[in-house]
This record gives C-alpha cells, sequence and structure tokens, in this order.
C-alpha cells in the first residue's frame, strides 16, 4: 500500500500538469488573436471593406431615408460620423440608439476597434 500513494500522487500531478498546458495553450491563442487586429495600419481602404459588408445594403446613396445616415463614400461616411454620434454608438450597442447592423448580429470587437481607432486618427483616407 505504501508504495502506492507516491504514484497516485505523481498521477494527480501529471494531470494537473497537462491541464495547465492546455490552458497556456489557449492563451498563446488569443494573444496571437488580438494581435493580429491591427489597429495601427487603418485608412479608408481598412474600414470601407467593413462598411461595405455591414452597412451598405441598406445606408448607400440611393436610400435617402435612413435619417441621412449614407456611408457608402469616403465624403459620406465622413460626414455620417462626424454629424451623427450614432453611427459609432449603434455599432457598439449602446443604449438609446438603434443597434446596427438591423437584423444582424453585433459586429466583432476587432472591427470595431479598428473603426474606433480611424476616427481617433481623423478618419483618414489614405
Ligand atoms: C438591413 C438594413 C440595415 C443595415 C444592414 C444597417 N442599417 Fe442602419 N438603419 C437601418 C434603418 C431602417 C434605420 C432607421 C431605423 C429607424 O429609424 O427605425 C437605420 C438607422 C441607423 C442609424 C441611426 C440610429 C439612431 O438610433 O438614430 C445609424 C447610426 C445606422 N443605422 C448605422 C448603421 C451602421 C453603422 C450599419 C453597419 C454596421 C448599419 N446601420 C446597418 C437599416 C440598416
Amino acid at each position: 500500500m505504501k508504495t502506492i500513494k507516491p504514484i497516485i500522487l505523481c498521477l494527480c500531478f501529471l494531470c494537473l500538469l497537462v491541464v495547465f498546458s492546455l490552458c497556456t495553450n489557449d492563451n498563446e491563442e488569443d494573444i496571437t488573436e488580438t494581435s493580429t487586429c491591427d489597429t495601427i495600419n487603418v485608412n479608408y481602404n481598412t474600414i470601407a471593406v467593413i462598411f461595405d459588408a455591414y452597412c451598405l445594403n441598406c445606408h448607400n446613396s440611393n436610400k435617402t431615408d435612413k435619417e441621412g445616415i449614407i456611408l457608402d463614400s469616403y465624403e459620406n461616411l465622413k460626414a455620417s460620423i462626424t454629424n451623427y454620434d450614432e453611427v459609432l454608438k449603434s455599432i457598439k450597442h449602446e443604449s438609446g440608439v438603434k443597434e446596427m447592423p438591423l437584423f444582424g448580429s453585433k459586429l466583432e470587437d476587432c472591427k470595431i476597434a479598428i473603426i474606433e481607432a480611424w476616427v481617433n486618427k481623423g478618419m483618414p483616407e489614405k
């Protein structure tokens, strides 16, 4: 009986090691994911693809009924964001504004971060 105890302890220790190494792997993945979210090199092209994919069906120059929110060219997008702080609020699902994209799920954190970074940079075209 006396020799079994250390063996069980060893096994437990091994199990713990395995669990911990799995956890560390997860963390590494998380870190690489955030580091691929580039909020430094942002210009109109970077964010236009996001608005194109999630907003332009409804907010383009042919559809002027959406409270003046037209998001389909550099000039239009810049004007909409400058004149309506609802644009950023709506994608962040802040209270008091309609949540956008309408009928769609919230944009991923990275996309929102990229848009915010672009606005904070002064909305550079290039
Ligand atoms: C399926 C169509 C559709 C999509 C996609 C869509 N919107 Fe809208 N959006 C609307 C409509 C319709 C309204 C007017 C809502 C109302 O007044 O009831 C609106 C209103 C808004 C408003 C004004 C909100 C307020 O509370 O004043 C903003 C800002 C806005 N949209 C931004 C966006 C952005 C940014 C995207 C992309 C992330 C987007 N929308 C995607 C249809 C859409």
